[in-house]
């Protein structure tokens, strides 16, 4: 029985980390003019309405993305982010906020697909939804770990897979590095992106430990902590694994997180961190 609904947490810190980081990685696989092909697990609905009220009665993106949204001067790696929140709100005020599915489609040529997975029976029509119509947008109804096996690799041989479960239970921070194993033992070339939240120390050391042992290469890791890891009970932040990401990338992530954890910890309390967790 599924009982997350991103709806509540919609623009807030994880998701700046996580659709930032996305951004720059999609930015990256257009560079090249060979087809690239988007695949996600866990898409959730694309779109969210930030005066419905689910988002209004956690509030939790007044402290994420309406932060963002107000900065005079934004650093060249936040941009492509921000340009493809801007799409969805083309009056300048902030509404919408656009999920990992809207973000990469921003960054889709006429040449490029996605195919997104979805497993919530009320999400998923409101994911169909969203992209009706629009023939490089495949959406399942699937378990997003079974579509792993079933979509890769791509005929396109490149592109990015992004795993962002709700991790309900315990046991998912089990699933997903499993997942990722068998993912990348089909796809060993496939840029992989993975976002976990930071709720306490050893679930995120025990994360940490299964990738550096699980023979995958080229491991970086990304976090944003708006708390300290001592904090109060919460998601003190979360963390970005991304696995054979673009050349650059860590130079990248560390102008664009000082500036994030600016924007959203101005009282400074928490902490950034961009490290190689396995080296080439
Ligand atoms: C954190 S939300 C995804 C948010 C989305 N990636 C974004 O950034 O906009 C996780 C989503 O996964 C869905 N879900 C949970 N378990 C799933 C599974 N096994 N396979 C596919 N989707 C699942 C939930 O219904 C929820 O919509």
């Amino acid at each position: 029985m599924l009982s997350y609904r991103h709806a509540y947490h919609a623009g807030n810190h994880g998701d700046i980390l996580k659709h930032s980081v996305l951004a720059l990685l999609l930015e990256a696989l257009r560079q090249k003019d060979a087809p690239f092909c988007y695949v996600e697990t866990h898409a959730g609905v694309g779109r969210y309405d930030l005066r419905a009220p689910e988002a209004q009665k956690t509030d939790e993106w007044r402290n994420g993305i309406s932060r963002l949204w107000h900065e005079p001067t934004v650093p060249e790696q936040a941009a492509p982010y921000l340009a493809a929140a801007r799409e969805l709100n083309p009056d300048g005020k902030l509404h919408y906020y656009p999920g990992s599915p809207r973000i990469a489609r921003h960054f889709l040529r006429e040449h490029d697909r996605m195919v997104l997975c979805e497993l919530h029976s009320s999400d998923l029509p409101l994911l169909k939804q969203e992209f009706a119509g629009d023939h490089q947008v495949a959406v399942h109804h699937q378990d997003g770990y079974q579509g792993l096996k079933a979509f890769l690799p791509p005929k396109e041989k490149r592109g990015l897979v992004l795993i962002d479960p709700s991790y309900e239970v315990k046991a998912e921070f089990d699933q997903v590095t499993t997942a990722l194993g068998h993912a990348y033992a089909r796809w060993p070339t496939g840029m992989y992106a993975l976002w976990y939240p930071i709720l306490n120390r050893p679930s995120v050391e025990r994360l940490q430990r299964r990738l550096r042992e699980s023979g995958m290469r080229k491991i970086l890791l990304a976090e944003l902590c708006i708390e300290p890891d001592d904090g109060p009970a919460g998601m003190h932040g979360s963390g970005m694994v991304l696995i054979n990401p673009p050349w650059q990338l860590d130079t990248q992530l560390k102008t664009l997180l000082p500036w994030l954890h600016q924007c959203l910890d101005s009282a400074g309390r928490g902490r950034w961190n961009v490290e190689w967790l396995v080296r080439e």
